[in-house]
């Protein structure tokens, strides 16, 4: 397949280019666009051969269910069987943004675009690109990350291209995304809210809004055997080529140990590497060190980590480390992420006596 690549800037949209590719998902092919998320791979949500095609677009098992992304509220009542008093507030204050919820689905969503489930999960993104094309495309647009499956989601139109050339219709290059994680994910139709998945909109901010929320209990606890609720969380994003570990301690144990690792890998003739941050990049050894930001601007590191992974495995570092974050606000959405690069390899080297 040929893949068209056009850019649209977000603030001076072309109208033409959006009608083709609404004409495109329409008739039931595959376009790749901007959300102020992550990029997404689209295709005709209520369609169930554009949901097969994504799937195979992808690599993704197709147990593996897509959000289904709307421009307008009006567009709601159609694809879910209720809509519950926490939706509303949670779309009045959240919506167009980084949050999915998740409804009982109406008969009008293929299971091919909910992976077998009786639920839909639904988001209304803020980018002004994807709302435009969600409109020329008829109102309703499953997407997942658009990313081969196992890679980190696309922040950059580049790494689309990367793993989609070929497989898609279209890809339009937006630019870099604004916030870099993969949106929060709230479950509604359950007896009470639970988070399936953290992202820019915290748990915090979700309990302001509607209560009490519940947390997935294998978000919480990394060991868990049990299945998390939403299907993808169970899949390792993105297995880095090399290994990775994260580290946590006090910002000098944490330096101290890390380079210590480091020259026993180098003395191995290994390619080492480091994820640090603007505080500490300068104290580390390693061949390849990169800041994922600064501490102070926990917005940055979250919309840098994703390239950051990617950038490592082009220069094929073999090992590699990486600072840890707080687990509170967006933290717990980057740490969430993380770990899940690191196959929940986490090593503590302060000594708990010694604080
Ligand atoms: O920010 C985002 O959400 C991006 C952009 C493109 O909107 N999309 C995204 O989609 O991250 P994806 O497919 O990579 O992740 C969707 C997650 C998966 O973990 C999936 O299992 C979960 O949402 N999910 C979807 N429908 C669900 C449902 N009915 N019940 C539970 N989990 C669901
Ligand atoms: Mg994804």
């Amino acid at each position: 397949m040929k893949t068209k690549i056009v850019i649209v800037d977000e603030n001076k949209i072309d109208a033409a280019v959006i009608e083709e590719a609404g004409q495109i998902l329409k008739q039931g092919g595959l376009v790749a666009f901007p959300t102020e998320t992550v990029y997404g791979l689209g295709g005709n949500a209520l369609n169930e051969t554009s949901s097969a095609k994504i799937y195979e677009a992808k690599g993704r098992p197709s147990d593996n269910p897509l959000i289904v992304h709307i421009a307008h509220m009006d567009f709601l009542a159609a694809i879910v069987e209720e809509i519950p008093d926490e939706a509303y507030k949670l779309a009045e204050k959240y919506w167009p943004g980084p949050l999915t919820m998740i409804f009982k689905k109406s008969g009008l969503v293929p299971y091919a675009t909910t992976g077998g489930l009786e639920t839909v999960a639904v988001r209304m993104p803020a980018h002004k690109t994807a709302q435009a094309l969600i409109k020329a495309a008829g109102g309703y647009v499953a997407a997942p990350s658009a990313n081969r499956s196992g890679r980190p989601s696309p922040t950059i139109a580049k790494y689309v291209i990367e793993d989609l050339d070929g497989r898609v219709d279209m890809i339009i290059d937006g630019g870099e995304v604004n916030i870099g994680l993969e949106s929060t994910i709230i479950d509604l139709s359950g007896e009470n809210p639970m988070l399936l998945r953290p992202g820019y909109i915290t748990e915090e901010m979700l309990r302001e809004t509607v209560g009490d929320v519940e947390v997935d209990r294998t978000l919480l606890d990394s060991g868990s055997k049990e299945a998390p609720k939403a299907p993808g969380m169970k899949y390792r994003h993105y297995a880095p080529k090399g290994s990775l570990a994260v580290v946590e301690g006090t910002q000098q144990d944490v330096v101290s140990y890390i380079n210590q690792k480091i020259e026993e890998s180098r003395s191995q003739g290994l390619k080492t590497g480091v994820i640090a941050t603007d505080e500490s990049a300068d104290s580390y050894l390693a061949d390849v060190v990169k800041s994922v930001g600064s501490r102070k601007d926990e917005n940055a590191i979250a919309r840098h980590l994703f390239r950051i992974l990617r950038e490592f495995d082009e220069e094929s570092v073999q090992v590699m480390y990486a600072e840890s974050f707080a687990s509170q606000g967006i933290g717990q959405a980057i740490m969430n992420r993380l770990l899940k690069a690191a196959g929940h390899h986490v090593i503590s080297v302060t000594d708990d006596n010694n604080e």
